[in-house]
Parts: structure tokens; C-alpha cells; sequence
């Protein structure tokens, strides 16, 4: 009796994904393997990672295109809450494993298989993100990693491989570990594990070095509506085309690069280089229109909430509870948030220049300085006496 009979495991076409395929049958008994590759807009070639699946033992290749549900479903729901890890990290990586995991557990209530198998490490976050998720879609499906028990070493990967016709990396492969979708690219491990060694130029694909970013600044006006960008220069844009063009345009001034030591939720403290360059500035443009259209206390309350949803996101949470009534909550804060904001780009800067919107609780006759002011300045006295009262009383008891 193997572990499983019918597997759907989820595919990238690399050695690794490639090699579960004879391991899965060979060594856990399972009868059938039915890969899924998912295009999240990481760029990769399709057909020839389909026809790969099936030359290695596969018996259905599924490959399917998520782009435009990971842009809408996960992407801007990350933005209205302005999420990032760590006040840094935009989740491009993480955002993706709960769609990833939707989808495995769809082929695999659409196949009738009994179990879902994916490629990752012992070591990762993403074991845990596709773990949890699956669990919070069918907890009756079995989970099989067969990577975080095989312990084979690389070459021995490739080895195991060669014996079942897996063809060994062409190129030489890269020494970084890189995880790519259209939000952005995830790079470690090489050089980069020592975090007092400044990343090799030639590791960045998304995002120009300053030295060959344009002499002159450009402007762009990104438009939302109720948190959800909508417009880019004016002109309607899809989802999956916002992101795309906002990619090249933003990395081309060299804007959208994180360079990091994050904890991860194993324990670890890991080096991760990041290039998100539009959802850096999506989420960037978002807040400063949140600040024109939210109440103070909204907008503070609003920062804990932030926190917390971006831990439950990299946390692999996000069919969880908790992640559903902090939705919620974002969701209801966003019904003002229309409006438009224009960001400066220039040599590795992305600096919001001007915001407007229908909704703006900025009044100019209670801000302004000039002759036009409204504000009763009497009116201050008899709240800062109000205000002040406990901290007098408490001075004045520590000096009796
Ligand atoms: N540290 C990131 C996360 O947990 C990315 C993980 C994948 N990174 C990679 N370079 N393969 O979301």
C-alpha cells in the first residue's frame, strides 16, 4: 500500500517539482501523478513545462493561468490593507501560495485524487502556506512533501532524476534561489546568505541599477477607486495590465528593490532580496490616499490592523477566520478611498508629489495660514485645559 493512489502535484517544470513525479510513484507507492502548473505571470514558457510533466511520468498536465484572479483576488486586497511584512516586504511570494492551493484542491476534488503533493523544503515559509491552505480547503485531502523527507542533496536530486529520463539543468544553474510571479521576484541564498555582502548588480531583473536609470524624473498619476487602482494616467486599465505596465515603468527608475533579514515563521532568520516594483508603489500611492480620505482615528486603528494582516498572510493564514474579519474591516474603510495620486519617479525614488479626491477631508479654510482661515483658535485653549489635565494632576503629585 503506498501513501496515496492519485496525486495532484503542484508543478514549476524545475529538477526538483520534475522529480516527485518517479519519487511519488516509486518510492510512496502512488499510481497516478497529475501535475498543475500555475501561471502567475512568472514569464516562463508553458508548453514546454506541460510536455515536461508528461515526459516524466506524469499522467495528466494540468497548467492553468491564474494571473488575473492573483491580481484582483490577492494583489488588491493586499494593497487596500497596505500590507507589508515587516513594514517592508510586499508578500509577492506569499500572496501567490493560497491561490496556488485553491487550485490544487480544486484539480484535485475535480480528479478524485486523495492526496496533493508540492516540492517545497523543510526550511521555507511556503510549506506552511500550502499545508495550512489546503487543510482550510478539504482537510480530508493528504498532504505529501516529498522533498522535506527525501534528504537528497542537490546532485543527488539530479542523479535520481537522470535514472527516470529528467533531463539535468542545461544552463549552469543559477546559485540563487529565485521565486518569480508577476508581482515581483524573491531572491536568496549564494553570496546573499551572508547579510553584510551587497547584492551582485546582475541579480536584479525587474528593476534598473540607478547608474542606467533616465536623467530626468517621470511623473505618473495613479488613479483608485474605493482602494483598488483602476487608472494609470487617466486611462482605464485592466488589473493584469496596471501591474504590467507599472513593472516596467517603475523599474526602469530603478524603484522596487528590498533588501532584507526576515523572520521567517520557522524560526529562521533569512537574507531575501525583493523586486516588487509596482505593488511597492501601488501600496505606497494607496496610503497617501488613505491619509486625504480616512479619519485620524480610522487611519490609526487601520496600521495595527495592517500589521496583523500582513503576519497572517506570510503566516500562511489566509483562508483562516481571522483573516476574514480583518477583510472585513479593510473592506469597510475602503468605501471613500477614490481619488487620484501622482508619484515622482527618479533614481531609485518613488516620492508622492500630490494627491486628490472627491472624498478629501482636507479643508484648506481649516489648514490654511493665510486670511481665508476658519479655524476658532479660542476654541484650542479650553480642549488643550481638557486634554492636559490628567498630566498636570500627575506632575503636580510628584512634586508634594
Ligand atoms: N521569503 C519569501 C517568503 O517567505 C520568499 C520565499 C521564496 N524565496 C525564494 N527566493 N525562493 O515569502
Amino acid at each position: 500500500m503506498g501513501r496515496a493512489t492519485k496525486v495532484v502535484l503542484a508543478y514549476s517544470g524545475g529538477v526538483d517539482t520534475s522529480v516527485c513525479i518517479p519519487y511519488l510513484k516509486n518510492e510512496w507507492g502512488v499510481e497516478e501523478v497529475i501535475t498543475l502548473a500555475a501561471d502567475l505571470g512568472q514569464g516562463d514558457e508553458l508548453e514546454p513545462i506541460r510536455k515536461k510533466a508528461l515526459a516524466s511520468g506524469a499522467s495528466e498536465s494540468l497548467v492553468i493561468d491564474g494571473t488575473e484572479s492573483f491580481v484582483k483576488d490577492c494583489a488588491f486586497p493586499a494593497i487596500q490593507a497596505n500590507a507589508l511584512y515587516e513594514n517592508r516586504y510586499p508578500l509577492s511570494t506569499a500572496l501567490a501560495r493560497p491561490l496556488i492551493a485553491k487550485m490544487l484542491v480544486d484539480a484535485a476534488e475535480k480528479y478524485g485524487a486523495d492526496a496533493i503533493a508540492h516540492g517545497c523544503t523543510g526550511k521555507g515559509n511556503d510549506q506552511v502556506r500550502f499545508d495550512v491552505s489546503i487543510g482550510a480547503l478539504n482537510p480530508n485531502i493528504k498532504i505529501l512533501a516529498p522533498a522535506r523527507e527525501w534528504k537528497m542533496s542537490r546532485e543527488e536530486t539530479i542523479a535520481y532524476g537522470e535514472k527516470f529520463g529528467i533531463p539535468s539543468p542545461v544552463k549552469k544553474s543559477s546559485p540563487y534561489s529565485l521565486d518569480r510571479n508577476l508581482l515581483g521576484m524573491a531572491i536568496e541564498a549564494g553570496i546573499l546568505e551572508d547579510p553584510w555582502e551587497e547584492p551582485p548588480e546582475d541579480i536584479y531583473l525587474m528593476t534598473k541599477a540607478i547608474a542606467d536609470t533616465p536623467n530626468e524624473p517621470e511623473y505618473i498619476e495613479i488613479g483608485f477607486e474605493k482602494g483598488i487602482p483602476v487608472t494609470l494616467n487617466s486611462k482605464a486599465v485592466s488589473p493584469v495590465a496596471l501591474i504590467q505596465q507599472l513593472n516596467q515603468i517603475v523599474g526602469n527608475h530603478g524603484v522596487g528593490r528590498i533588501d532584507m533579514v526576515e523572520n521567517r515563521l520557522i524560526g529562521i532568520k533569512s537574507r531575501e532580496i525583493y523586486e516588487t516594483p509596482a505593488l511597492s508603489v501601488l501600496i505606497q500611492a494607496h496610503r497617501d490616499l488613505e491619509s486625504l480620505t480616512l479619519t485620524a482615528d480610522v487611519t490609526h486603528y487601520k496600521r495595527g490592523i495592517e500589521e496583523t494582516y500582513s503576519q497572517i498572510i506570510y503566516n500562511g493564514q489566509w483562508y483562516s477566520p481571522l483573516k476574514a474579519a480583518l477583510d472585513a474591516f479593510v473592506l469597510n474603510t475602503q468605501e471613500r478611498v477614490t481619488g487620484v495620486v501622482r508619484v515622482k519617479l527618479f533614481k531609485g525614488n518613488a516620492t508622492v508629489v500630490g494627491r486628490k479626491s472627491e472624498n478629501s477631508l482636507y479643508s484648506f479654510d481649516l489648514a490654511t495660514y493665510g486670511s481665508d482661515d476658519n479655524f476658532d483658535h479660542k476654541a484650542a485653549e479650553g480642549f488643550i485645559y481638557v486634554w492636559g489635565l490628567p498630566t498636570r494632576v500627575w506632575s503636580q503629585k510628584g512634586r508634594s
